[in-house]
């Protein structure tokens, strides 16, 4: 299904940057042909590169989406959009189209679908059932596809699941500054990617749940639990809980 979908469909992310690529990618890793996806970097590569697809993904920044809508209107007819901008809803997008008959959809997706590790939040706006199961079907080659009913709720995911990579990353950078700090100099990244890597794959491929795997290495009286012990008395819980909170504030804060 997934690959006769991939012959047929032309596809076109507008907007090549940091999540454009990375989605280009992950759907050319899945297995579409190059020749079906154009990317468009500029606004004036825009319209000839909508008028050639049937699925055009915007991966531009949320304050673009609006011109760049502007700027090719006259190309959607009958075509689906899929915004990948935060905030700015089906709703929103709608309105600067002007009653032109196109179906407009939502993904959260995050930056490891370049290589099919994402997770993509899919809320379907008011696309129609048999390309909803086509698009579900492609994207589910990249990474777990959630799909949402409630468009707010791509907010959440946003915060989870798209900017996870980011706060993921500032863990094993912190582990890896530790690890140089107490003298392995040489391999400290290797080390901390591997102890992240290795930590996620026990968990999922033994289905333990992570507060187990806690009991099962933290010991009583041990070094683990010592060092558990230090970071819930300086707030570690509390101040991840009030970062995470200030990141939904500004999501709410962007919405159009
Ligand atoms: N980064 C993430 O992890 C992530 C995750 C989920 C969702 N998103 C969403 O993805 C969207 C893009 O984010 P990003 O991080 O990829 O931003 P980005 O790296 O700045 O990419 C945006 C790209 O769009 C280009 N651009 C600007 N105006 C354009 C226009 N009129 N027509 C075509 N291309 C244009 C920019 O080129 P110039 O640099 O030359 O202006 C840039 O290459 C945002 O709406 C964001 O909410 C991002």
């Amino acid at each position: 299904m997934a690959k006769d979908t991939f012959a047929r469909k032309r596809i076109t992310v507008i907007g090549g940057g940091h999540m454009g690529s990375a989605l280009a990618q992950g759907l050319v890793n899945a297995g579409v042909p190059r020749s079906r996806i154009t990317v468009s970097d500029n606004s004036r590569g825009n319209l000839a590169a909508a008028k050639s697809a049937d699925w055009i993904f915007l991966a531009v920044k949320p304050s673009v989406v609006v011109s760049v809508l502007a700027d090719i209107t006259g190309t959607l007819e009958g075509k689906t959009i899929i915004s990948l901008a935060a905030g700015v809803s089906v709703k929103a997008m709608k309105k600067r189209l002007h009653g032109v008959n196109c179906s407009i959809a939502r993904i959260m997706p995050n930056i490891p679908v370049a290589y099919g590790e994402g997770v993509i939040g899919f809320y379907s706006g008011d696309i129609a059932a048999k390309n909803k199961r086509e698009l579900k079907s492609v994207l589910g080659n990249l990474g777990l596809l959630v799909e949402v009913k409630k468009e707010s709720n791509l907010d959440t995911i946003t915060l989870i699941a798209g900017c996870g990579p980011a706060i993921v990353s500032s863990f094993v950078s912190a582990y890896g500054k530790r690890a140089r700090t107490l003298g392995l100099s040489r391999n400290a990244e290797a080390i901390a990617l591997q102890t992240f890597k290795g930590a996620l794959a026990y968990l999922e491929r033994s289905g333990t749940a992570p507060e187990k795997l806690i009991d099962s290495v933290a010991t009583k009286g041990g070094v683990t639990e010592a060092i558990l012990k230090e970071l819930r008395r300086g707030g570690f819980e509390k101040i991840f809980a009030r970062a995470m909170q200030s990141g939904y504030k500004k999501i709410k804060g962007i919405h159009s």
